[in-house]
């Protein structure tokens, strides 16, 4: 089929290769032209494993090419997918100016059916805005009576494993407002059901748009659920892992997403649960447990910069900290709403300074804190893990990347100051660092430092 996908960001760019990969003849058209230039260079705008290699082959095939605007598409396509960025507005709420942008630049060049496929989170109803301002704009080009559809198909996949969650999905969501559109939808899955197994839910396009703000709300309520089981475990001498196990064991809960820590970031939780909580508010609803789990989540972020301070006290002046992982999560350079900006702003605040280390993310580390953190030399970024513990008082854990899951702890010994590592991911296994001779205080596993 005939793809054109707008936006390559992390969602729009991984559609768009494993689109290419399934056959397709894919066009990939983003705003951003720096973003297209390096693109076209075979330069990936972000870390995504295995990413690189399949735009490359996918290019070098014909069967991928990136443009800047619609007017350069050589012919129009059948299948329009929009994945631009929805982030939250002043109030919360899911700012829609991308979205609408972008679908009226597609109602400025259709000129045959084609189906509109909203890959963008957006709040239940927003397919009735795409579909109106496409109308309005094929009005202006006195394209009254051109048909076409907009479909709602909400993304899933998780970054670090985009394309294996693309190619073989637990299951695709789709909300469609006519046969012809879900026909369109069904073969152009058909060769990941065929090749992967897993399952199309068809249903309609508001139960669609509403499943994904679902989807990561509960997530999200898992995580807020745990990491406050851990501070109740943390006061009572209780180990939250084995409680971790002793929940996810039970086949009604599942073990997935138990893992309590130092809160969740990232794109999506943080601005999805908050856009839920204002469509619920727009309905006269209070949405009391989704506001619970923001709450708990922007204290959990805080906990960390609390355990720093009651080993080394509240004035950190002259204190040096190590700190390894940036990233929100592993297997990505994304910083968005990482819980290592609140770590690191509450610690420079008390006078620290930090020398930190992560595997990919160094350099949206250094766009995304102040320049003055770097330029008064309260913020380092180190391109070694263990060149991070120097002159530092302690570690600080904040991403559980595998590079940090067996650590050589002579070295770790021989180069902090004082043996403590605060980890936010709780990675070790206290009665072994323990052992070792650290300090160690996870999230809840039952060693209080009060
Ligand atoms: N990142 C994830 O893990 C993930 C997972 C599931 C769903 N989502 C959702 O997918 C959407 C995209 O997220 P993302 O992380 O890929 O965003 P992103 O910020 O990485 O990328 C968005 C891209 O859209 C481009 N863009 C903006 N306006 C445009 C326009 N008019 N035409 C073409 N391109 C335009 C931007 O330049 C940018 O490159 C969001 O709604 C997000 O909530 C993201």
């Amino acid at each position: 089929m005939r793809i054109t996908v707008l936006g390559t960001g992390y969602v729009g760019l991984v559609t768009g290769a494993c689109l290419a990969e399934l056959g397709n003849d894919v066009i990939c058209m983003d705003v951003d032209l720096k973003k297209i230039d390096g693109l076209k260079q075979g330069i990936i705008p972000f870390y995504e494993p295995g990413l690189e290699s399949m735009v490359k082959r996918n290019c070098l095939a014909d069967r991928l090419r990136f443009i800047t605007d619609l007017s350069q598409q050589e012919r129009p396509s059948e299948v329009y997918y929009v994945a631009v960025g929805t982030p939250s507005d002043e109030e919360g709420f899911a700012d829609l100016q991308y979205v609408l942008a972008a679908v009226r630049m597609i109602g400025q060049h259709i000129d045959n059916y084609c189906v509109i496929v909203d890959k963008s989170t957006v709040p239940v109803g927003v397919a009735d805005k795409v579909q109106a301002a496409v109308r309005e704009e094929l009005k202006n080009r006195g394209l009254d009576q051109l048909s076409f559809d907009v479909v709602s198909n909400p993304e899933f996949l998780k970054e670090g494993a985009a394309i294996e969650d693309f190619m073989k999905p637990d299951r695709l969501v789709v909300g469609y407002p006519t046969d012809k559109a879900k026909e369109v939808m069904s073969q152009l899955y058909a060769p990941i059901i065929r090749a992967h197994g897993g399952k199309i839910l068809y249903m309609s396009v508001k139960d669609a748009e509403m499943s994904k703000y679902a989807v990561n709300a509960m997530l999200a309520a898992r995580i807020s659920f745990m990491n406050e089981m851990a501070m109740i475990c943390e006061k009572l001498g209780v180990d939250v892992d084995n409680v971790r196990l002793g929940i996810g064991s039970d086949s009604r809960i599942g073990e997935k997403f138990l893992f309590p820590g130092c809160g969740y970031g990232g794109s999506c939780f943080p601005k999805d649960v908050k856009a839920l909580v204002g469509m619920a508010k727009d309905q006269g609803i209070e949405p009391i447990i989704l506001q619970a789990v923001e709450t708990r989540n922007a204290l959990q972020k805080h906990v960390l910069a609390e355990k720093v301070r009651r080993v080394l006290g509240n004035d950190l002046s002259g204190i040096t900290i190590a700190v390894w992982g940036l990233a929100f999560k592993p297997e990505t350079d994304d910083m968005r709403e990482a819980s290592s900006q609140v770590f690191i702003d509450d610690v420079i605040k008390a006078g620290a300074r930090v020398r930190a280390y992560d595997p990919v993310a160094q350099n949206s580390a250094r766009r995304t804190f102040p320049e003055h953190y770097f330029s008064s030399g309260h913020l380092q970024i180190l391109d070694d893990q263990y060149a991070a513990l120097e002159e530092a008082e302690l570690l600080v854990i904040l991403t559980e990347w595998k590079s940090f899951l067996y650590p050589n702890l002579t070295l770790l010994t021989s180069t902090l100051r004082q043996k403590i590592i605060i980890d936010g991911r709780n990675i070790y296994d206290p009665a072994e660092m323990q052992q070792h001779g650290f300090l160690y205080s996870g999230i809840g596993r039952g060693v209080s430092l009060d």
